[in-house]
């Protein structure tokens, strides 16, 4: 769904915003591999089969985590309702300056921080439950506790109906989803660099 805030985008002309969004990915890629899992953004295949089987229309809340330089956080806010709100969570700040500095719309929440504060970062600002968490942060190369712990934490702070959307170049987030969700589909997506399995994940269990 096309929104008011389509014009919104700051940071000058798409070529240029891509070539800036390219080389904060790179740069931060070089800096910290392991956390970051890929110099490429999110294709816009991979993002459009991630996101189009949701129905956005009702969504009041979505939480991202691991925005990077933002081909997820475009998409969401262009499927979001007028009063929706995305509160996207990056460990990095330059990528959270990035979002800033090239996305002028008031849905959009930039924070720095770990996506296990995510209960804690949106206490802070008086927001929850969410309808959906969408993710690609690279759950494989982290220690398995963190990532246990972000999950655990997501599976509380969604609503009961709500779901967790995620890319992955592995499939170690697989039966960590499957402990903490009733429902898990996947499937792949190809044209991107590199292939990447999706996972919906629904109905936190508690
Ligand atoms: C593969 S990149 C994905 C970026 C973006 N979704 C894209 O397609 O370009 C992974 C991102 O997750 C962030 N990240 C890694 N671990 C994180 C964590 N524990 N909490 C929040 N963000 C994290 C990295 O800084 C990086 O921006």
């Amino acid at each position: 769904m096309a929104t008011q805030f389509d014009a919104a985008q700051a940071g000058g002309s798409r070529p240029a915003r891509f070539a800036s969004s390219l080389s904060v990915m790179v740069r931060e890629f070089l800096r910290k591999p392991s956390l970051v899992g890929s110099a490429f953004p999110a294709s816009r295949h991979l993002v459009d089969a991630l996101l189009d089987p949701v129905d956005w229309s009702s969504a009041r809340l979505v939480v991202e985590y691991g925005p990077g330089c933002g081909p997820l956080t475009r998409a969401i806010l262009e499927r979001l309702p007028r009063d929706g709100r995305l509160v996207a969570i990056d460990v990095s700040r330059h990528f959270t300056r990035h979002l800033r500095d090239t996305i002028a719309d008031p849905r959009l929440i930039a924070v720095t921080a770990c996506a296990g504060s995510a209960e804690t970062v949106l206490a802070r600002h008086g927001l929850g439950p969410a309808d959906a968490i969408v993710t690609g942060i690279p759950f494989s190369t982290m220690p398995r506790r963190s990532a246990a712990r972000i999950l655990d934490v997501s599976a509380r702070v969604l609503r009961d109906d709500g779901q967790l959307l995620a890319y992955q170049m592995r499939s170690t987030v697989a039966p960590m989803l499957a402990e903490r969700f009733s429902t898990l589909d996947t499937a792949m997506a190809w044209r991107n660099i590199p292939p990447c399995r999706l996972y919906w994940a629904r109905g936190p269990v508690d």
